[in-house]
């Protein structure tokens, strides 16, 4: 497989994040939910290369990633500039534990997002497969500011619009975004909405049960680990790729 392909389109959502579509190799296989190593050429030609979740669903002919611009960090710092028709060095191999396959069957799914951890369940929430396996799908997102929340709810858009996709997640999947350093509708800490039971009121539903809840989680480290704590007083099981569970968990990629 030739490791370049080629930039597609680049979507600038805030000063520090953004998202761009790369061309898919036809040999170039993974689970919706999973991260592939990505890269620039660097120094002395030695790639500059980070984990990346792919937003798009595996059935798709492009490749999506969301990336935040770290401050002085070697790859984004690059990858800001780029360009349709610029390369993008893609690794063969995907990996990750935010898939299907790691979740013991089950009636709803969770998915709780922060930040540019929402990029697997942009993928997710677009794979049919989950559809079939789970009656409803909450996914959560929960950023400082209303603007962060601009590309989850773009692709929630693009699921309740798109014809193909509207006909998968209608009356099956739910969105929840609320902010924690700027008012909006829904203003809060997720882990707290769900111990205050806010979410539940807010979207009338029941309450997350590890009997028929399947859960996964996708921020910074305190916030997987706050969220961890929450789901093993309720007595969740981890999964993992080769022993499913009742939850899986994978930390957002810094980029
Ligand atoms: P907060 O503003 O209260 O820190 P960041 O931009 O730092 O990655 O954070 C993204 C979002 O995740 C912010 O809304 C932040 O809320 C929230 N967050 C960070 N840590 C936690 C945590 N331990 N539990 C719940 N939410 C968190």
């Amino acid at each position: 497989m030739n490791n370049l392909q080629k930039v597609l389109s680049v979507s600038q959502w805030t000063e520090n994040l953004f998202s761009f579509k790369i061309t898919r190799p036809k040999e170039f296989k993974f689970k919706s939910g999973e991260f592939v190593m990505i890269g620039l050429p660097g120094k002395d030609n030695k790639p500059i290369l980070r984990a990346y979740s792919i937003c798009s669903p595996n059935w798709s002919d492009e490749l999506e990633f969301y990336s935040i611009i770290v401050e002085n960090g070697p790859l984004t710092s690059k990858l800001k500039n780029i360009k349709i028709n610029d390369e993008i060095i893609l690794m063969t191999k995907s990996t990750g534990t935010l898939i299907l396959d790691a979740l013991l069957p089950g009636k709803r799914l969770f998915l709780f997002s922060t930040g540019t951890g929402f990029a697997p369940f942009a993928s997710i929430i677009r794979d049919p497969e989950a559809f079939e396996k789970f009656e409803k799908i909450i996914v959560t997102h929960t950023c400082r500011n209303i603007k962060e929340l601009d590309y989850s709810q773009s692709i929630i858009n693009k699921c309740k619009t798109n014809d193909v996709l509207q006909e998968l997640t209608n009356d099956k999947l739910i969105y929840y975004q609320t902010t924690t350093r700027e008012e909006s509708l829904s203003f809060g800490r997720i882990t707290n909405k769900i111990i205050d039971n806010s979410m539940y009121k807010d979207l009338k539903i029941e309450p997350i049960n590890s009997r028929s809840d399947r859960v996964m989680i996708c921020g910074s480290i305190e916030f997987n680990n706050d969220l961890k704590k929450i789901l093993l007083n309720l007595d969740y099981k981890e999964g993992a790729t080769n022993k499913p569970g009742e939850y899986v968990i994978e930390k957002a990629f810094v980029g």
